[in-house]
């Protein structure tokens, strides 16, 4: 696949801080924004609320990339139709209708992924691969940002592509999220990840200056 894209996962922001870091994401030339949207059930966390979603529609040009870790996964597919979000990825653990929940994405016009924890198989994706746009691979367990990656990650991240183009569907974005850091990218992207979560272990590295992050990220992906 092309070149490869950046996420920055935005809950790793500081909620006061959040439109100069907006601002500086955008001026970097980031490819989306990841939106971790969790329900304290799904997931042991809830950071920001999806109001911060809908109040991006129109202010920003950035795509919006929303990372739903929830139970009720159709509720919130729901509530955000007419937001104009760009993608929604769904965790194939959290619903019992999968189908029908990813159907739904597309109907309210966004693209749909399947997301999988660290701990699911490829191959639960063996019945909807017709009904995803991407699909989302876990590399830490949900929840929290500042995790380090979980150790199958790296095949994982390989088997999923050589699954993908085994059945037609190589053209398929693989995106990885958690501690997708300056260290691990180069791995990630040479087992064949297409789209990389920024979190806290680049650009929102708080060891380092912000320009330099940048650089860094973009360095370990060339
Ligand atoms: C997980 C989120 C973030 C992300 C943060 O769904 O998108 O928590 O992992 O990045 P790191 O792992 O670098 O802190
Ligand atoms: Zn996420």
């Amino acid at each position: 696949t092309g070149r490869v894209a950046i996420a920055p996962s935005m809950m790793c922001v500081d909620p006061l801080n959040f439109e100069t870091a907006l601002r500086r994401v955008e001026a970097l030339g980031a490819d989306m924004l990841h939106m971790d949207v969790m329900d304290g059930h799904f997931v042991p966390n809830a950071p920001m609320g999806l109001a911060v979603i809908e109040s991006l529609k129109d202010r920003t040009h950035l795509p919006i990339d929303v990372h739903l870790m929830v139970e009720n996964n159709d509720f919130f597919v729901s509530l955000m139709e007419g937001w104009g979000v760009h993608q929604i990825s769904v965790h194939t653990e959290a619903c019992s209708h999968l189908d029908r929940t990813l159907a739904r994405i597309r109907e309210i016009g966004a693209k749909a992924g399947a997301a999988l924890n660290p701990s699911t198989p490829l191959s639960t994706l063996d019945f909807i691969l017709e009904r995803i746009d991407y699909v989302l691979l876990m590399t830490v367990n949900p929840g929290f940002a500042g995790q380090k990656m979980t150790p199958a990650s790296l095949k994982k991240i390989a088997d999923c592509h050589a699954y993908l183009e085994a059945r037609g569907y190589g053209h398929l974005p693989i995106q990885v999220d958690g501690n997708v850091s300056f260290e691990n990218i180069p791995a990630m992207v040479a087992a064949g990840a297409d789209n990389l979560v920024a979190g806290t272990s680049s650009i929102f590295n708080s060891a380092d200056s912000w320009p330099n992050n940048i650089k860094r990220t973009r360095d370990a992906i060339a």
